[in-house]
């Protein structure tokens, strides 16, 4: 379980002053639960991601990954390791010279054996279609298969949590659908504990999928429910500049006009 208890986040700039991006966030990720989070530009989502391994540290309240506090600096290593995060451009995340060195170097980091390692990386080539690939510079790569590479090489290592920081936004709709099959399969796949996402979408039909969803505005939560639910309140969302999916849109503009309802 995640534990985000009470945090606010400040940016300070150069000259001092400091501008609050979180305020006052709390709420609870269990094992197995998969929750997306909407919110405008600039409300805070990333800066919440980062706070949820340990890569920001909230300026109070805390965080807690299965009771370990992400400002207990000997602990990061282990929430790290747990908690893996994708961002929205893989171009600022791959770092080796070929495809299947980029699978491998998250495992030579934690230490994994060489027999195991082969095993890993061999099942990730097969499982996300980067076998073509393998040899080949990541440079070369199309930007939704360097997106695909991406993913594979943080599940390579085996994480109980996984941080989607709009990890489709830069990718057309073939590149999209394939991303949220790999990952919805990574979810739904047994495991123990079992696997746990969060999903920061701008796509309202991605944020269908999860079984909760949060909406932040300007650093606060102002919605927190089943996507069914929260997501039919198109005008309310439109207030907090987002979209709601087609086919709400479609049944409140159609809803008068069916006699049935
Ligand atoms: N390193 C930084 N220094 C100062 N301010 C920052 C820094 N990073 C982000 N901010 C500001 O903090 C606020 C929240 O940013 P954040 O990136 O968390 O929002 P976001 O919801 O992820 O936005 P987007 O939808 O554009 O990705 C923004 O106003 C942003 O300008
Ligand atoms: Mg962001």
């Amino acid at each position: 379980m995640i534990a985000v208890n009470h945090i606010s986040f400040d940016y300070i700039s150069e000259q001092g002053s400091f501008r609050r991006v979180l305020a006052d966030v709390s709420f609870e990720i269990a094992d197995g639960d998969f929750i997306a989070i909407m919110g405008a530009n600039g409300s805070g989502k990333s800066t919440l991601a980062r706070c949820l391994n340990g890569l920001l540290l909230p300026s109070t309240g805390e965080v807690l990954v299965d009771g370990l506090n992400t400002r207990d600096a000997e602990q990061l290593r282990r929430i790290r390791r747990r908690v893996a995060m994708l961002f929205q451009n893989p171009d600022n995340q791959i770092v080796s010279a070929t495809v299947e060195r980029e699978i491998a170097f998250g495992l030579e980091n934690l230490g994994v054996e060489y027999e195991e390692m082969h095993r890993r990386v061999e099942q990730m080539l097969r499982r996300f279609s980067l076998l073509p690939f393998r040899q080949k510079s990541p440079h070369y790569l199309s930007g939704g298969e360097k997106q695909r590479l991406a993913l594979a090489s943080v599940l390579a290592m085996e994480p109980d949590y996984l941080i989607l920081d709009e990890p489709t936004s830069l990718l057309d709709p073939a590149g999209r659908r394939e991303m949220v099959r790999l990952f919805r399969e990574w979810h739904d796949q047994p495991a123990t504990p079992r696997r746990t996402t969060v999903l920061i979408t701008q796509f309202p039909e991605e944020a269908l999928l999860a079984d909760r969803l949060l909406i932040l505005q300007r650093g606060r939560t102002v919605m927190d429910g089943p996507p069914e639910t929260l997501l039919r309140r198109t005008e309310e969302l439109a207030g907090l500049g987002l979209d709601s999916p087609v086919r709400f849109k479609l049944q409140q503009l159609l809803g008068p006009l069916n006699p049935a309802s």
